[in-house]
């Protein structure tokens, strides 16, 4: 055993979406999802394993964890364990995010939870092993093990080793990912809240389901084309599609504020303009644009620009996990 395990995780962004689990148990999504992997936010995570201590020890960008937060952590160590007996360990986990970001950072963090607990407990396990294990944390996270463009299938019930692979390195790729920060919101619901009552509520949960795969295979079939506007088209698609199945639940799952509004009209104006750039949103109200890099300098000009918009970054696609 090393003890020690350091681990430093991108987060990503689904280019098209995952909404909704076909086994709650397992965590497995019940469509495919393909994102990309983000350069600049990031979460750094250590884990040193202590015989000393009766708990896990859990702290969060400086701020000790109990109740739920606490919890997830040591279940992912336990999963990794397979439910064997283990020493307790100390996680101290930072994202470098910029503070009032709100922006998740589940998927960046249980990728760096998986692979510094493997690290620290000396549990080898390959890429594809600790994908499965951070999806159990969240799915998205499985995505983060991975630079560049990257694939996670529909799950089958039952089947817990489903895990994600790469696609393409982000080579040869000139796309930017502008992020457009709001504020003002209320608090989120919990993406895992929404999936479940968006499942089990809304009349457009058959519809999502029947339509998110054809909007994965042309994300998929874009990349590969490097067709931009393919891509930003069935990713902006996917996302009214998303939103809108969660919208339908009852009572509503609504994460598009009026801030977010504003900000899509920005982003009509850019292609109105002649400015390749297709918006998306995850569970929260904030607006992330997909353009060209050589684009990306009038975009993140006009988003600062929206009413709400109080931080804008410019990220590319960024590297897989580091693991020292
Ligand atoms: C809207 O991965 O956070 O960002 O598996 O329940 O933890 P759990 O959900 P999570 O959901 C992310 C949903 C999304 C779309 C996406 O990233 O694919």
């Amino acid at each position: 055993m090393n003890g020690r395990g350091f681990a430093v995780a991108c987060a990503n962004i689904a280019l098209a979406k995952y909404w909704g689990k076909c086994d709650e148990a397992l965590n497995l999504p019940a469509v495919p999802s393909v994102s990309v992997t983000l350069d600049a936010l990031v979460t750094e995570t250590e884990v040193v394993v202590d015989p000393s201590l009766t708990a896990d020890a859990v702290t969060l960008d400086d701020v000790a964890q109990d109740g739920a937060a606490a919890r997830k952590v040591s279940e992912l160590l336990d999963l990794l364990h397979g439910g064997a007996p283990r020493a307790f360990a100390r996680v101290t986990s930072h994202n470098r995010f910029p503070s009032s970001s709100g922006l998740a950072s589940s998927a960046s963090g249980f990728a760096a939870l998986a692979a510094a607990s493997a690290r620290a407990y000396g549990l080898e396990r390959s890429a594809s092993e600790l994908s499965a294990l951070a999806r159990r944390g969240s799915a998205s996270a499985a995505r983060s093990l991975y630079g560049g463009f990257v694939e996670l299938p529909a799950g089958t019930p039952g089947d817990g080793s489903l895990a994600a692979h790469p696609l393409h390195d982000a080579a040869g790729w000139d796309g930017r990912v502008v992020i457009a920060m709001v504020t003002r919101a209320p608090k989120d619901i919990a993406s895992r809240d929404g999936m479940r009552r968006t499942t089990r509520t809304s009349p457009y949960w058959d519809a999502w389901l029947a339509c998110a795969p054809g909007y994965a295979r042309t994300v998929r079939d874009g990349i590969a084309a490097r067709d931009l506007e393919a891509v930003g088209a069935a990713m902006e698609a996917s996302t009214c599609a998303m939103h809108a199945s969660a919208w339908a639940a009852v009572p509503a799952v609504r994460y598009i504020r009026g801030v977010t509004l504003d900000a899509l009209d920005r982003v009509e104006a850019l292609r109105r303009e002649g400015t390749g750039a297709w918006a998306t949103m995850d569970a929260g109200p904030h607006v992330k644009v997909l353009c060209a890099a050589a684009d990306a300098a009038r975009v993140a000009e006009v988003m600062r620009g929206a009413p709400g918009v109080v931080d804008v970054r410019v990220a590319k696609p960024g590297p897989g996990i580091v693991v020292t």
